[in-house]
């Protein structure tokens, strides 16, 4: 891991390949990997390059606006970092650094129950940033409880309750380097924290999981009881479970399959989106994560009809190749590039990408 503070890659392109060459193989193998075979991981990347764009001209593009809303947050961009675990394997200042590039960038970023840094320290490094914080439901409600406190006292602006993970996936990847996914220590919101189980036990065609995944979307009501924050529900790749999410009181859902991490023969989560976008997309703001790798996928996304797109691994790779300036510098590429395909498509203001903007039936 180089201590440098130059970010160490100079377009989108080729920053996967920079951070491939600074994080070692175990931990690569961690970030990378897809779900088994890794079928819906490559079918995420493949359903944006079905998509094709139709671009209106002579549209007066000399000034372009980015921001946007993301529930009570005003940000500089319709992107926002993903909940990922663990910052502190690729960089020690761990989500430290994250959150300080995203608030710099006026740009949301969602941190992780598992994050290697306390939802303390993460608020303390980015006081005016917009921050929410991701749920991972513990044993027992009443330390899921104590999480949602201590995100709302420390001003964290929503919940995001991660509904795609009652056990984690297989990840052949991971099985085959024995990699520990939890290095004891890693998880600094408290010893108790625990990590969603790696596979169920028992044998002879009887097997359980642990109590967390018992729950029901009453969950969703048991945690608005506890919490005046919005509640945002991530992991939905049907229009009925967003309306579920919808009924039970979320305000916002996020179309995912967990970037291909979860289950293997899972739909490309971009074709999910325009199903949930039918069922729910007038009631709450329906948000997409998933593949996104550049700014046309962004656009692509929001002319679907996200609300707002989040960015995953891209992310960990930008922090191992330049900590904080790394992260900075994603955040400021992809920005300007989304700038520029707005120009070339000639939508100055994201409200005015919409479903006009791909072609025909092809979203
Ligand atoms: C994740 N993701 C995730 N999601 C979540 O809700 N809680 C978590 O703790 C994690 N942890 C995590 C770790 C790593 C290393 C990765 C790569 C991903 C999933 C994440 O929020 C998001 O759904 C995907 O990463 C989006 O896909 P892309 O952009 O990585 O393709
Ligand atoms: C993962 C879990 C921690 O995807 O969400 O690795």
């Amino acid at each position: 891991m180089s201590a440098t503070n130059s970010p160490g890659f100079s377009t989108l392109g080729d920053l996967e390949a920079a951070a491939a060459k600074v994080v070692p193989p175990d931990v690569w193998a961690y970030i990378q990997s897809g779900a088994v075979g890794e079928d819906a991981l490559r079918a995420n990347r493949d359903a944006f390059r079905r998509r094709t764009l139709r671009p209106r001209a002579l549209v007066d593009v000399t000034v372009l606006d980015l921001t946007t809303n993301l529930l009570d947050d005003k940000v500089a961009a319709p992107f926002f970092i993903c909940p990922m675990a663990h910052h502190g394997l690729v960089r020690p200042e761990g989500e430290l650094a994250t959150a300080q590039a995203a608030a710099s960038a006026n740009v949301l970023a969602v941190f992780a129950t598992l994050s290697s840094r306390s939802l303390e320290e993460i608020a303390e490094a980015s006081v005016h940033g917009a921050r929410w914080f991701q749920l991972y439901l513990q044993a027992r409600f009443i330390d899921s409880q104590r999480l949602v406190e201590r995100a709302e006292r420390a001003g964290y602006s929503a919940l995001v309750l991660t509904v795609d993970v009652p056990v984690l996936g297989v990840r052949d990847r991971l099985s085959e380097m024995a990699f520990d996914i939890d290095p004891k220590g890693s998880v600094r919101n408290g010893p108790g924290v625990i990590a969603p189980p790696r596979a169920p036990t028992g044998s002879q065609g009887r097997y359980s999981l642990r109590s967390d995944a018992a729950a029901t979307w009453n969950v969703l009501d048991d945690l608005q009881s506890i919490t005046k924050l919005p509640v945002v529900v991530k992991g939905v790749l049907t229009g009925d479970d967003a309306r579920r999410a919808v009924v039970h009181g979320a305000r916002g859902v996020v179309v995912s399959n967990h970037g291909g991490r979860q289950l293997d023969a899972a739909e490309a989560a971009l074709e999910a989106l325009p199903e949930v976008v039918r069922a729910v997309g007038s009631d709450v703001e329906v948000y997409f994560d998933s593949g996104v790798r550049r700014a046309s996928d962004v656009l692509i996304a929001l002319a679907m009809g996200a609300h707002a797109v989040g960015i995953g691994r891209p992310v960990l790779w930008a922090l191992a190749v330049g900590g904080e300036a790394g992260v900075t510098q994603l955040l400021s590429l992809l920005a300007s590039e989304l700038a520029t395909e707005m120009a070339l498509t000639g939508r100055r203001r994201i409200s005015e990408i919409d479903r006009t903007l791909l072609g025909e039936k092809r979203w």
